[in-house]
This record gives C-alpha cells, structure tokens and sequence, in this order.
C-alpha cells in the first residue's frame, strides 16, 4: 500500500456527508475526542473499548484504512466510535463540520507524516491557518496533544500551535484524569514502533484559553 498521498490533491476537495453526534454515537452527550491521521484507527479501538464514557472520533485520508477500520467497528458493533474519510483540512474547515469542533474535549495529531522536504511543508497537517480555524470554533479548556518522533517537525508545530494567542501549553501532569482521553497509556502504532527502536519521542499538550 502506498504510505503516503498527497493531501493537496483535487481528489479530497468533495468531502462526505458529516453525520451528527446522535448518528455517530449511541451516547451523544459523551465527552468527544478527535484523533486526527488516524490510519486503520487501532489506537482508537484501544481507547473506545475501555473508555466507555467517551466518544472517539477519527479523520484519516487514506480511504483503504478508513474502509478497513470501518468494517471492524461494524464486526464488534462499538457505538463510542466513529471514522470519518478525507483530508483534515478540508472536513474541519466546512460549515457542516462546525459541530464537531464545539463539542470536543480534546484532539490529537499522533506521529503526522513528516514531509521532510521543505517544497512539501505545505502538506504537513499542522498549518498556520488550520490552527486558526481551530482556535475560532474551539471551546474554552479543549486540549491539543502532538506527538512526534521527527524533532524539525515538533519544533515547526510547536511554533504554529504557539503562535497562536488562543492556545497555551500546559503540562501533562495538570490534566486531570476525568478529562484525559488516553488515561490508559495506550500507544499509537507509530509509537510502538518507536520505543521499540529507542527512538525520541516530542510531546506536549496546548490548551484552548
Ligand atoms: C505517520 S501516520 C501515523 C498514524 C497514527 N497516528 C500513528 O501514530 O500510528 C500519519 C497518518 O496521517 C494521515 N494523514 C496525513 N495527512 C492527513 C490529512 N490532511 N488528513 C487526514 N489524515 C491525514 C496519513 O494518511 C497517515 O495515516
């Protein structure tokens, strides 16, 4: 399978319909995260079977890892759980979207693909006015978590999410564990991969003020 695709393409212009919070989840009410690049969402898996008293929403660009995830969440009938295809970018900027924005708790950018070439930063998923947009429709106390192993690519996010006014760091142990969407540890696969190479892992948490 093809690890990358560019999120530019024309092809993610046209997004899906964006069902509501009632049609996505059993329990509509329940505290809402967003894994953004999700992949086939096994981190999200993770998280929904033993978090019950949350929803798990996840945006991934790949359409063969969004179909596979989808097709497992029919199989073990999860109702805290759901996958929406596309870009990011182009799902969260649309006005059908704008909900989703105001009712999360937090989100998180696990590992984004590095785009190590500088003529291809313009891919990268964190971006200037993407971060806007988010700091415009977020709701006060809502948590962004970025986790990396590419440390070129924590410092380029650090400096976009920071630049913004509207978002502050906040240290990890701050969080309490009522309001952590991860209270378990779990681990993305990116990050397996990761500890098990003994690789550098940069993290931190923004929050929306
Ligand atoms: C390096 S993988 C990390 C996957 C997973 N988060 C992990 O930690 O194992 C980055 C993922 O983000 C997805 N992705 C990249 N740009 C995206 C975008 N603009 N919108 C949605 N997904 C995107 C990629 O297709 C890929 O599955």
């Amino acid at each position: 399978m093809r690890q990358h695709v560019n999120p530019l393409s024309s092809n993610f212009n046209q997004i899906e319909r964006i069902p509501s919070l009632s049609e996505m989840f059993c329990d509509s009410k329940s505290n809402l995260h967003l894994d953004i690049g999700c992949a086939a969402g096994e981190f999200l898996f993770d998280l929904a079977l033993v978090n019950t008293s949350w929803n798990y929403l996840g945006i991934e660009i790949r359409e063969k890892l969004v179909k596979k995830a989808r097709k497992k969440l029919v199989e073990r009938e999860i109702k805290n759980l759901y996958f929406i295809f596309g870009n990011a970018h182009n799902i969260l900027n649309d006005v059908q979207s704008k909900f989703i924005l105001k009712n999360l708790k937090s989100l998180s950018f696990n590992f984004p693909d590095p785009w190590f070439k500088k003529r291809h930063y313009k891919r990268r998923v964190i971006q200037p006015e993407f971060i806007n947009n988010l700091s415009n429709s977020l709701q006060k106390g809502t948590l962004i978590s970025v986790k990396t192993d590419v440390k070129d690519l924590f410092d380029y996010m650090d400096y976009t999410i920071s630049n913004n006014f509207y978002f502050k760091k906040i240290d990890k142990k701050d969080i309490n564990y009522s309001e952590s969407f991860n209270p378990n540890n779990f681990q993305t696969n990116r990050e397996k991969y990761v500890i098990i190479n003994q690789l550098d892992i940069f993290e931190r948490i923004y929050i929306k003020i």
